[in-house]
């Protein structure tokens, strides 16, 4: 059994990850390391619960945790209040306190949500990270952001709340399906073009291994993700600064994913296609050469990402993006790579001609 580990250094809140194949078996010796409460609960939803479920009850069960489960619906759309009730409603139900854990089992949606339901429970109580789809390996277990949707947004109420440990058992991936894990893709690519050449050009490279979901490849771009992640949270936990480089692609992403009504593309699939956006319009400033945009496109489309816009007007898109997060007194500010492997953060006066060449340019 293959396991890398590594440490998030967060001061009093540095915890550990680990990476490999087949060690969901192995989570109680994980929580022993870290001294996690013996009382927890394990929040998943059905299908998850169906596919990994009893594996995680036998570990923590034969460890001699005191196990209690929590049920929650699959889909972005529960990730709201009604859910997180359910969660605080089961913890009561079952005397959580202090002294007690969660451990989220399952993709972003769990992770955050049970996050935020650690984070909030008797003023926080400590929770573990077990991630079972690409994107919550590679992105969302890692760094403590936890959230739950508002009808008028996406993680609009939430709160900055670190793991006592993300455990990564990349045999997970193997039931996932093909647009789940390309979608992951997505994200994974984000890493080589914001901080790792080489790692994009090795993605290029194992681009077959890691579509056949070789166990080997896949621990090496999720730790290698996740190494890259890490680095970043540790210098800017609460995103003051760098950590908005993990954005990258995001703002017009979101914008697709918004007026697209949240049901046409995934996540990682309108990342996809801003950050081809994005590679045109760092282009255009001079900043990346036009071979660079090309291999952007290139490697994402080989992992079956969408890289073209939808045909929306421009004005549409730029109202949808000026309610970005990262909008500032009124500024759009934009993740732009410099080349591959490297990006800043800019302030953008023109936004309307910029992406209205892009998006032309990029038919
Ligand atoms: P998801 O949690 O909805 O999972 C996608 C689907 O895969 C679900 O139907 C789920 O039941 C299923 N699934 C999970 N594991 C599986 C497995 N091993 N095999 C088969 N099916 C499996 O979606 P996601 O893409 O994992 O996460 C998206 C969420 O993550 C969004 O809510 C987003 O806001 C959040 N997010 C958070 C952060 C962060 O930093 N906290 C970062 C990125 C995204
Ligand atoms: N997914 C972006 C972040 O964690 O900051």
């Amino acid at each position: 059994m293959k396991l890398k580990r590594m440490v998030v250094g967060l001061g009093e809140r540095s915890y550990s990850i680990w990476i490999g194949g087949g060690i969901l078996p192995r989570l109680s010796q994980a929580l022993q390391e870290v001294n996690f409460p013996k009382k927890v609960a394990v929040v998943f939803n059905p299908l998850v619960q169906s596919l990994y479920g009893g594996t995680v009850a036998e570990s923590l069960q034969s460890a001699g945790y005191e196990y209690h489960q929590i049920i929650i619906p699959d889909g972005e759309e529960h990730k709201n209040w009604t859910t997180l009730q359910k969660i605080h409603d089961g913890l009561i139900a079952y005397g959580f306190d202090r002294q007690s854990g969660l451990i989220a089992l399952g993709g972003g949606v769990t992770g955050d949500i049970c996050g935020f339901a650690a984070a909030t429970f008797l003023r926080g109580i400590p929770y573990v990270q077990v991630p079972t789809t690409l994107l919550a390996q590679v992105d969302s277990s890692v760094g403590g952001k936890t959230a739950i949707n508002h009808p008028k947004g996406k993680n609009l109420i939430g709160a900055f709340y670190q793991p006592r440990h993300v455990h990564i058992d990349v045999d997970t991936l193997q039931s996932l399906d093909a647009r789940e894990f390309a979608a992951g893709m997505a994200e994974v690519v984000k890493y080589g073009i914001i901080r790792d050449k080489s790692f994009f050009e090795w993605l290029s490279q194992n681009r077959e291994a890691l579509q056949k979901r070789d166990t080997e490849a896949l621990i090496r771009a999720v730790k290698r993700a996740c190494q890259i992640k890490a680095n970043i949270v540790e210098v800017d936990e609460r995103e003051n600064a760098q950590r908005a480089i993990l954005n990258l692609g995001h703002t017009f992403g979101h914008a697709v994913e918004n007026l697209s009504g949240y049901r046409t593309y995934r996540h990682g699939e309108a990342v996809a296609v801003g950050m081809v956006v994005i590679a045109h319009i760092s282009q255009r400033l001079d900043l990346c050469s036009a071979a660079d945009v090309v291999a952007i496109r290139q490697l994402l489309q080989a992992f079956d990402l969408p890289v073209m816009p939808p045909d929306y007007p421009i004005d549409t898109y730029l109202d949808a993006m000026m309610r970005d997060k990262k909008v500032l007194k009124g500024k759009l500010r934009l993740v732009l790579n410099r080349g591959i492997g490297d990006c800043l953060v800019r302030e953008i006066d023109e936004p309307a001609t910029l992406f209205a060449e892009a998006l032309n340019n990029i038919q």
